[in-house]
């Protein structure tokens, strides 16, 4: 335990991103460093996301050159690839900067060949190091410290920064590759078994409607048969009529985006994936009525106007339930899982 806290002691952690997962992550991580009574620098495009976190202890940067500076270890968690290119582009500027050496956590969703062009930016500073590992779960989840992460990148700074991703996650996936664009595979595979899940269900539920099937008796040959939690959870929600965004969501923005890069990543790979192309255009049709910014399992509405079913309106429940997206691992703090 002494030498782990000299080694906390030692890292200054700067988080940049405050977005619904990036802000949860970044809390978590604080309370724990606030637990060592070691402090965390943040920064977010929209100060008011970082007041926020200022308000809980955390330090605001007042520029990403002023995070940079006081930084050794830099987490992000950015919407897409052009937010993430376009921080790092400066990142990577004043990396070449500073004398001492900073460890890249990157954890967002983005295209692989993007994080082997940072990679390759970066490696002109050898002090410096970046990671790829992004991470599954929707934001209840990482608020409730239970993200499964998977990391990329060099082994000695991958084994010094599960220290923190354990303060963060429930779980983590080592793929034991210093190749960074083979954990973005990795994130878009598994996000292509939600999302394909997702228009499988859609079609299923709207089968059941047309041809008249009960669809309580539906939701129980579910809950017997594939008692998965990404089944339980999207069969409830589109029978619920429960599709609208809120924090617990994952918007249908974010989610074409995803897909668009799950279709390039098979086309790029020689794979066909059919499944992907019939989701984005369900997707694609949501995003086209302005509603990109609701929870992509309302993608379910492009099966039902294509079946002359009334649209599932918005509701905005007050709870939502916080789906774990794997059966029985218990949330923690520090110590989550390796596999
Ligand atoms: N939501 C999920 O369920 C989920 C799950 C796993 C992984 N992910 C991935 O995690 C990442 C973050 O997702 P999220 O749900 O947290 O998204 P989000 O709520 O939309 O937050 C996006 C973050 O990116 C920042 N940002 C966007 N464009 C920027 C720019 N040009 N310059 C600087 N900052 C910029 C936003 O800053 P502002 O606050 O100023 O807008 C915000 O901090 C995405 O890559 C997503 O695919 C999401």
């Amino acid at each position: 335990m002494n030498h782990l806290f000299h080694l906390k002691q030692q890292d200054r952690i700067g988080w940049i991103g405050l977005g619904e997962m990036g802000y949860s992550m970044a809390n978590n991580l604080h309370r724990y460093l606030a637990s060592l009574h070691l402090n965390m620098t943040v920064w977010n495009r929209d100060p008011a996301k970082s007041a926020k976190l200022h308000h809980h202890g955390a330090h605001v940067a007042k520029s990403i050159e002023d995070l940079v500076a006081q930084s050794n270890i830099i987490f992000t968690s950015l919407a897409d690839d052009a937010a993430v290119e376009e921080i790092y582009t400066q990142l990577i500027d004043l990396a070449g900067q500073v004398d001492h050496s900073i460890i890249f956590v990157e954890t967002s969703t983005i295209y692989p060949a993007l994080a082997t062009k940072l990679y390759k930016q970066l490696s002109v500073y050898p002090q410096h190091t970046y990671l790829q590992c992004p991470v599954f779960g929707r934001p209840p989840v990482a608020k409730a410290a239970k993200l499964i992460w998977v990391t990329s990148g060099d082994e000695k700074a991958i084994k010094k920064m599960c220290l923190y991703f354990t303060t963060m996650s429930k779980s983590i996936i080592h793929l034991k590759t210093t190749d960074v664009a083979k954990a973005c595979n990795f994130k878009l595979l598994g996000n292509f078994f939600f999302v394909g899940t997702m228009e499988l269900l859609a079609e299923g539920l709207t089968l059941a409607e047309k041809a008249d099937v009960d669809q309580e008796s539906v939701l129980k040959f579910i809950e017997a048969l594939f008692p998965a939690p990404t089944w339980l959870e999207y069969s409830r929600k589109m029978a619920n009529g429960d599709v609208s965004h809120t924090e617990a969501g994952f918007s249908v923005d974010l989610g074409l985006k995803d897909v668009g890069h799950m279709q390039k990543l098979a086309l790029d790979s020689g794979a066909s994936l059919p499944t992907a192309d019939l989701a984005y255009r369900h997707l694609k049709m949501v995003q086209d009525q302005g509603l990109g910014g609701q929870d992509w399992s309302s993608l379910i509405n492009s099966l039902r106007s294509a079946s002359a079913l009334p649209e599932i309106l918005p509701q905005y429940p007050n709870e939502k339930e916080v789906f774990e997206g794997e059966e029985g691992v218990q949330s923690n703090k520090v110590g989550a899982r390796e596999v």
